[in-house]
This record gives C-alpha cells, sequence and structure tokens, in this order.
C-alpha cells in the first residue's frame, strides 16, 4: 500500500494575498531578497530539488510562465506546462477532476484562470498547495513582486502612499489587500463605471483607501505610481467603452510631476504605451518596471520554497 507523504504540514494555498499572514509576507520576501542575491552570483541555490511544479494557463502570459518556469529550474525542480487548448480542460473536463489528477502527480500546482471560484475549486480538490497566477479578481505573485520592488528602491513600504490610477481590476483588488495588511495608504482614482466596487472592499480600515475623481488628486504626493492596462484580460468584448471612458486616466509626465519628488512608477506589464502610460514616464528614469518584472522570479521561488519547505531560516540552504 502507497501513503500519501507530499505534506509536511496543513496543506497551505496563495489564493489571494491574505492567505498569508503579515508575518509570512515579510518572510517570502526576507528569503526572496537572500535568493535574488545568490542568483546574482551564481550560487546554486537548490532548495526544490526532485520536486515538480505543474502550471496551468487559461489565460496568456510571458512573465508568470517565464518566472515561475525558470525559477522551478533554478531550485532543482522540473515544470509541467499546460494551457486550456491543449489539455483536457479545453474539452470540458471538470476542474475538480483535474485537480484530483494532477496533484497526484506533482508537489505544487500554479493556475491562471478566469474566475476565482474556479481557482478555488480547483484548490479544495488538490492535495498540494495551488497558488494564483492571475485571477479576474486578483494577482497576488505580482503584488508580492511590487512591494519587494519598492522595499529595494525606497525603502519601508508602510505609512508610504501608493496611487493607482485605473480600473479597479485584478491588481487593484490585490493592492488593497496588501495595504491593509501591511499599513500602507492607497489612493485610487478610475472612471464612473469601473470603480472599486463596496461590496468587495468592505470598509477597510481608518487611512487605508481613499478614492479620487481627478487622478492627478490621487498622484499628489504618492511615493509610488501605478498603473495597469484599460482591458484586462477576459473583458475584451468592452475594448470600445473603455478607451472611451479610462482616455483621461494616463499616466504621463504631469501626472509623476505631482507626485513625491523621488516617486516611482510601476506597471505590471504587458503595458500600451499611450494609453495607460505615455513612454516619457514608462521609459523614464522613475519607472522600475524591468526591476520589478524581474522580481517576479526572486519572490516566487521564495513563494514555492514557502509552500513546499516551510520557514526556511538558515541563508546557507
Ligand atoms: N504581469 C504579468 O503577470 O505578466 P504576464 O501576463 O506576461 O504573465
Ligand atoms: N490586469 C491585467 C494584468 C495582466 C498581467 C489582466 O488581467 O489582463
Amino acid at each position: 500500500m502507497f501513503t500519501d507523504v507530499s505534506q509536511p504540514g496543513p496543506l497551505r494555498h496563495f489564493l489571494q494575498f491574505n492567505d498569508f499572514t503579515k508575518n509570512e509576507i515579510l518572510h517570502v520576501l526576507e528569503r526572496a531578497r537572500l535568493i535574488k542575491d545568490k542568483f546574482k552570483h551564481y550560487a546554486p541555490h537548490h532548495t526544490l530539488h526532485d520536486r515538480t511544479l505543474a502550471m496551468v494557463f487559461e489565460k496568456a502570459s510571458t512573465r508568470t510562465r517565464v518566472s515561475f518556469e525558470a525559477g522551478m529550474y533554478q531550485l532543482g525542480g522540473s515544470v509541467i506546462y499546460l494551457t486550456t487548448g491543449d489539455s483536457q480542460l479545453g474539452r470540458a473536463e471538470p476542474i475538480e477532476d483535474t485537480a484530483r489528477v494532477i496533484s497526484r502527480m506533482v508537489d505544487l500546482v500554479m493556475i491562471r484562470t478566469y474566475e476565482q471560484t474556479r481557482l478555488e475549486r480547483f484548490a479544495a480538490h488538490s492535495r498540494v498547495p495551488v497558488i494564483n497566477g492571475l485571477t479576474n479578481e486578483y494577482h497576488p505573485c505580482q503584488i508580492l513582486a511590487d512591494i519587494f520592488t519598492f522595499i529595494e528602491h525606497s525603502g519601508a513600504i508602510e505609512g508610504k502612499t501608493v496611487a493607482w490610477v485605473g480600473d479597479a481590476n485584478n491588481m487593484s483588488y490585490t493592492w488593497l489587500q496588501a495595504a491593509e495588511m501591511l499599513g500602507f495608504h492607497l489612493h485610487v482614482s478610475a472612471p464612473e463605471g469601473y470603480r472599486l466596487d463596496p461590496r468587495r472592499t468592505g470598509v477597510p480600515p481608518a487611512g487605508v483607501l481613499r478614492e479620487f475623481d481627478d487622478p492627478l488628486q490621487a498622484c499628489r504626493g504618492a511615493h509610488l505610481v501605478t498603473t495597469d492596462v484599460w482591458t484586462s484580460m477576459g473583458y475584451e468584448a468592452e475594448n470600445e467603452a473603455r478607451r472611451k471612458a479610462f482616455a483621461n486616466w494616463r499616466v504621463d509626465a504631469a501626472t509623476m510631476a505631482v507626485a513625491a519628488p523621488d516617486a516611482i512608477f510601476m506597471h505590471c506589464l504587458p503595458a500600451h504605451r499611450g494609453e495607460e502610460v505615455a513612454g516619457e514616464v514608462i521609459d523614464g528614469p522613475q519607472s522600475v518596471v524591468w526591476d520589478e518584472a524581474e522580481n517576479r522570479l526572486h519572490v516566487q521561488k521564495a513563494l514555492m520554497e514557502f509552500l513546499l519547505l516551510g520557514e526556511l531560516r538558515d541563508p546557507a540552504t
């Protein structure tokens, strides 16, 4: 008789940013610092030797795929890449059955899909940890990388102000979870019809969230200005309406001029120059978007380690 020995402790997932405690997030960020440092020095770091990650993509990706795939190989493990089109998911195999099967064969799963509930259904039937690689509702791996990048460039994020210009999408709701947990201020400005839904935000603690009609006011004094595409994946049918609605929600030099003098600019990418961000900003001196993209690799390696091995404290490992 074979027994299931896949997990040392209780099964943990990373489906939303606040699935982790503040201390766990801080641990992952600290560990990512060590992992990045070793990577830069070509020092081997094979903590996940012989482990296998399955990645399931139901939407397109460049950064998420490359960072998870390269990251797992660099940790000594291996990766299986699946898409809806080339798996039985595209022929209507239930997500629950897919979860039951995949999770008997691998150690860890990352999924990019549409509804958060679809991800949750997978996780509910998985024997191994599941990571949210983006859903319509949340993008927690990206925010982990963004916070790591902020700390790298600007120091502690607690008490600082992050200005979000644009759609109330997966990124903005994840920023809000992070602001509540880590104690920074989130300023949000979006056109009518595309604003945060109070049924989803609830009533955040005092001082965490401020909403502005004018994007310029949202960015005044901010330490980080960030934005995202006007139309996220899965919403393409709304493209024309969104192009009109978001025309004044563009981060340009005038926007950066009202932010703090040492403010930085981030964008999760892919970006549309001339739409949500002017070329002069994304390609300008305040932009840290390439570090931000690279940091997906380092934070996700720390995240995978944490989910499979728990809190590693020894710098030698
Ligand atoms: N930022 C991000 O998740 O990029 P990809 O869509 O390329 O994975
Ligand atoms: N909000 C964007 C992020 C892409 C990484 C989308 O969901 O398409």
